[in-house]
């Protein structure tokens, strides 16, 4: 079983990376992988300087672990609870050797995250869930560490004490220069926080872009779907509000769907997306990445602004106009698509108006796939169009792919 496959990650030294996904699609166990908590059966973990933290003896490990720290999910059970909260912040110190007042110290970093002096000599049951992930955070980062990986540290508190946790969070990552990942399965959250944002989806990361990017135009339709969930202060914009909603439990990493492992639960899903796997390719906006043969359309942009700032997602199916750099897209089935495409239009009404096909192929960087010169972006319209009068559909009919 693969609980993470073929992921290669770059976290810039500064920023926050923000993991998304699924319940169950591998965030923890790639932040044990990153951490060096469990190994992987093959790859690389390079920190800093470029060292493989993988090649490392024991020793090398715990000295490295200085300068990378996990806060926990669970604020009830990642602290011991028959030591006072003076003595759990104090460990990490006391562990690498800490060489100034540990007490001291640790008055200090309840000051930072925002917990009070006479806090020192309670135990974690004193405290609330909130003031328990303070706790667990100046644990955190008692060593001054270069890099702290958060697993869903607010996922466990209420709304409220959500937005003060994440606030602390953003705070201290400037005030301590810290390189952050963030774990989380909600988007709503991340947006506040997140430099960029990573997308998974059973092990793999299916779409990556900076944070304004992904939310303006999600490319992918599982991070589309995500955006959607994400819901609207305002009651009469929140009973418009177009769900995406996936059909299905996630996959076991034990037997993934073969192609595409988003097929079974994709509204775009074309017969291609069961035979062949997509990589991670460059979609429109720099540092935007997708693994999609049928990305949704980069350029439209929903008029849900009320999203705190967050466009929503376009719906699953429309006139869109996939990427052009998706030459490699296996070649179309004229079958009806496997998705459940709610919103599929009878005709394609962005062709009619577009240049002619030689135009479009003598428009500079024009990507062109197959031997008939059709290009990928006719590609996917005609899988999209159901129209048995569209020229696309009968430009593909007629290919020998
Ligand atoms: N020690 C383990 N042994 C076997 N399978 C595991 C182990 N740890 C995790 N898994 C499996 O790996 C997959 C990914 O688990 P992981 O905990 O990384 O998910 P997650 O994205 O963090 O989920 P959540 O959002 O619920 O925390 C799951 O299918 C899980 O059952
Ligand atoms: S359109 Fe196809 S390739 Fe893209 S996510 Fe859906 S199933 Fe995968
Ligand atoms: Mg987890």
């Amino acid at each position: 079983m693969k609980a993470v496959d073929g992921v290669d990650l770059k976290v810039r030294r500064g920023e926050t990376l923000a993991l998304v996904g699924e319940s169950g699609c591998g965030k923890s166990t790639l932040a044990r992988l990153l951490l060096r908590l469990i190994r992987p059966t093959a790859g690389h973990v390079l920190f800093g300087g470029g060292e493989d933290i993988l090649a490392y003896s024991n020793a090398q490990v715990v000295r490295a672990r200085r300068d990378m720290q996990l806060v926990f999910q669970n604020p009830y059970a990642s602290l011991n609870p028959r030591a006072t909260v003076g003595r759990i912040i104090a460990e990490p110190l006391r562990v690498h050797g800490f060489d100034g007042a540990v007490r001291t110290r640790v008055r200090e970093l309840l000051d930072m995250v925002g917990l009070r002096p006479e806090h020192y000599d309670r135990y974690p049951h004193e405290f609330s869930g909130g003031q328990r992930q303070r706790v667990g955070i100046a644990r955190a980062i008692a060593l001054n560490p270069k890099l702290i990986i958060c697993d869903e540290p607010i996922s466990a508190l209420d709304v409220s004490i959500q937005a003060q946790i994440v606030s602390l969070l953003r705070d201290l990552q400037s005030e301590l220069d810290l390189t952050c990942v963030l774990i989380s399965h909600d988007l709503s959250v991340v947006k506040h926080i997140a430099d960029r944002v990573a997308v998974m989806y059973l092990g793999r990361v299916v779409e990556i872009a900076d944070r304004a990017d992904l939310y303006d135009a999600p490319r992918h339709p599982c991070t589309a779907s995500l955006l959607s969930a994400i819901p609207v202060p305002d009651p009469v914009k929140e009973r418009e509000r177009r769900r995406i909603v996936l059909t299905g439990d996630l996959p076991s990493p034990a037997a993934p769907p073969e192609g595409c492992a988003f097929h079974p639960r994709c509204p775009q899903a074309q017969p291609p997306c069961a035979r062949s796997t997509p990589h991670l390719e460059a979609a429109e906006g720099e540092g935007h990445f997708a693994s999609c043969f049928f990305p949704l359309p980069g350029d439209a942009r929903s008029g849900d602004d009320e999203r705190d700032g967050a466009a929503a997602p376009r719906p699953p199916v429309d006139e869109g106009r996939p990427s052009p750099s998706r030459a490699d897209a296996p070649a179309p089935d004229r079958e009806r698509p496997m998705g459940d495409r709610t919103q599929a239009k009878d005709h394609h009404p962005g062709v009619a108006n577009r240049p002619s096909r030689r135009d479009r192929q003598s428009e500079p960087g024009r990507t062109v796939a197959g031997g008939d010169g059709e290009d990928a972006r006719c590609l996917a319209e005609s899988l999209r169009c159901r129209s048995s009068d569209c020229r696309h559909v009968r430009a593909w009919s007629t290919s020998p792919a």
